[in-house]
């Protein structure tokens, strides 16, 4: 293992970084926590894009190859555009992809695909105007629907699109949603509901991906995608012939923490080994007290080695207190 800097007690390999730049957000989804009834962090306690490129190259020079921005929403922080041409400059990174809710993605697709990014990842729970404004908060889905398709004409590929599968509030459009895939290219992935932040649903919405899969298979199979050497943690299908691909990614009936390769850095400047556990190592207080690479190295290394071996969210469980709007999913 010495030849791979980052990797933790278990012998995974860490090369997969998510950087959240933002934990404010243009939407107000049911799942995430009410951001209205938080307070936002203040702008000083937030990485400035110097500081964030700062240690994703020292995360680089570790062994990081893979970087995804999330937020909050990524799109509503100024200056985006310049960070991501840096980033894109950073030698050693094999992989930038973006997670939206696509709210005002429109006006950034020509200066993103300029700047080299493809992958995109976009939130999109219903194909139903007003239900997507009860879920989301905002009357929205034609702006992101609009980017979607815009998106897809101007070659972003592959475009993922992230269903958080919730009973009685989105179940009854499931084969709807997988059925985009039959004529387009796009990936959408069926997510298990997490029980974080407010416990702010009426009831239990969580549904197994086996109950997801079994509505969706009702009038054809899906048929396994064979695997590729960049798979995430989605479980891969399409249907005979179809463009595109459905995908299940499923923390709490089958998690995949044997095989997680991820660290997180929060907006705040915390590096987080695990989503699902608040054990967080600083980096912003000794970046900002003058710390050398090889001080902040040895964060990230320490942060790594001390990865949680698996969470302990099961379903039906209590709710875990981590907050989807800074650390970015
Ligand atoms: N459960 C499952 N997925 C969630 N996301 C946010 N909150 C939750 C939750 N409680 C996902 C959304 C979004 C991504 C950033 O995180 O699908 O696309
Ligand atoms: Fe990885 Fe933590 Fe998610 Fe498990 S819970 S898959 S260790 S990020």
């Amino acid at each position: 293992m010495h030849d791979i800097p980052l990797h933790d007690r278990y012998r995974r390999r860490l090369n997969y970084l998510r950087v959240s730049i933002t934990d404010r957000c243009n939407l107000r989804c049911v799942y995430c926590v009410p951001r209205d009834t938080i307070p936002r962090m203040s702008h000083r306690d937030i990485l400035r894009y110097e500081e964030i490129l700062r240690i994703v190259r020292i995360g680089v020079s570790l062994g990081i190859t893979k970087i995804r921005i999330t937020g909050g929403e990524p799109l509503v922080r100024k200056g985006l555009l310049p960070f991501l041409e840096e980033l894109t400059r950073l030698e050693g990174l094999v992989d930038i992809a973006l997670t939206t809710n696509a709210v005002r993605l429109q006006e950034y697709l020509e200066p993103l695909k300029a700047a080299g990014i493809k992958r995109l990842n976009i939130s999109l729970d219903t194909l139903r105007r007003d239900r997507f404004a009860r879920i989301t908060g905002r009357d929205h889905f034609d702006q992101v629907w609009g980017a979607i398709e815009a998106a897809h004409a101007l070659g972003f590929q592959p475009i993922k699109l992230n269903v958080v599968a919730m009973k009685g509030i989105n179940d009854d459009e499931f084969r709807e949603l997988a059925a985009l895939t039959r004529q387009l290219p796009y990936h959408v992935r069926f997510i298990e509901y997490m029980p974080m932040g407010n416990p702010n649903l009426p009831g239990d919405p969580y549904l197994s991906n086996d109950q997801v899969r079994q509505r969706i298979e009702q009038e054809e199979k899906l048929v396994p995608v064979p695997p590729g050497s960049t798979d995430g943690p989605a479980q891969r299908f399409r249907y005979p012939g179809a463009p595109g691909e459905v995908g299940f990614i499923s923390p709490l009936s089958h998690h995949f923490c044997d095989r997680c390769n991820r660290l997180r850095l929060t907006a705040g400047g915390k590096l987080r080994p695990c989503l699902l556990s608040n054990q967080e190592y600083d980096l912003i207080t000794p970046l900002r007290a003058g710390a050398s690479d090889a001080d902040l190295r040895a964060v990230f290394l320490e942060g790594a080695r001390l990865k949680p071996m698996a969470h302990g969210l099961i379903a039906g469980g209590k709710h875990v207190d981590a907050r989807m709007s800074s650390i970015g999913g």
